[in-house]
């Protein structure tokens, strides 16, 4: 599912056309505005730092075949993104970290739950093991939102994110296992065990 090409397709409940889909360079804009956005409203653990129209088409044109960018497009237009992304060391290959961003004007119809309800397929479906996020105190529509999909609480950091006008924001850890090779674990078990 969602090879390059594939497009899922369905409605909100304002009845509006919603299609996710990879992300494309022609996307550029729409998510750098969206990304503005984000970073403007200073509520999600974001850098502060906006890509240009060529930073973000590069992004998208490197990302790892293994990895999943998808967008979700209504109106002709990029109203939201989720990137599924390797953490990098070869230990964690199993894991794929989790950011998700929907445009202001598009919020609160059940996006948010669309995109990693999909991604959480795509995952799945690839032999993702889990999915983790990071996700500050002060953006109560987050927690809800991986609350209600099941994510669950692994850490806090208090004080985590530092604002330039000097505000901390505690920061919360989540996962969502997905599944687990369990006979693995149990060799790992028996050869802690004395012999
Ligand atoms: C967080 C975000 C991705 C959610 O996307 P969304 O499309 O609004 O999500 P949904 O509509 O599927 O669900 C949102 C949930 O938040 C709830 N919600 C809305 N405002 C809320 C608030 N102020 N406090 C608590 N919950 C709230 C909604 O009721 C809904 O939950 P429910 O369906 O259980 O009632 C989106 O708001 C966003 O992009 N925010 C800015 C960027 C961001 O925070 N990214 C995540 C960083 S960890």
């Amino acid at each position: 599912m969602l090879v390059s090409g594939d497009v899922l397709a369905f409605a909100l409940k304002s009845g509006t056309q919603v299609a996710l889909r990879r992300a494309r360079a022609d996307d550029a804009h729409d998510l750098i505005e969206i990304q503005r956005q984000v970073v403007e409203e200073n509520v999600a653990n974001v850098d502060d730092h906006i890509d240009t129209v060529e930073d973000c088409r590069g992004r998208i044109a490197s990302t790892d075949p293994g990895d999943l960018w998808m967008v979700a497009e209504a109106n002709g237009h990029v109203v939201g993104t989720l990137r599924l992304m390797s953490p990098g060391p070869s230990f964690l290959k199993h894991i794929r970290n989790l950011f998700i961003d929907i445009h202001e004007d598009w919020r609160g119809q059940g996006l948010g739950t669309a995109l990693i309800s999909a991604g959480t397929e795509w995952a799945t479906a690839n032999g993702v093991e889990m999915l983790a996020l990071s996700v500050l105190d002060s953006n109560p529509r987050a927690h809800q939102l991986y609350q209600r999909l099941r994510f669950t609480v692994t850490g806090q950091t208090p004080s985590l994110v530092k604002r330039p006008n000097g505000t901390y924001s505690d920061d919360t850890q989540m996962i969502l296992q997905l599944c687990r090779d369990t006979s693995m674990r149990e060799v790992e078990k028996r050869k802690d065990e004395p012999s």
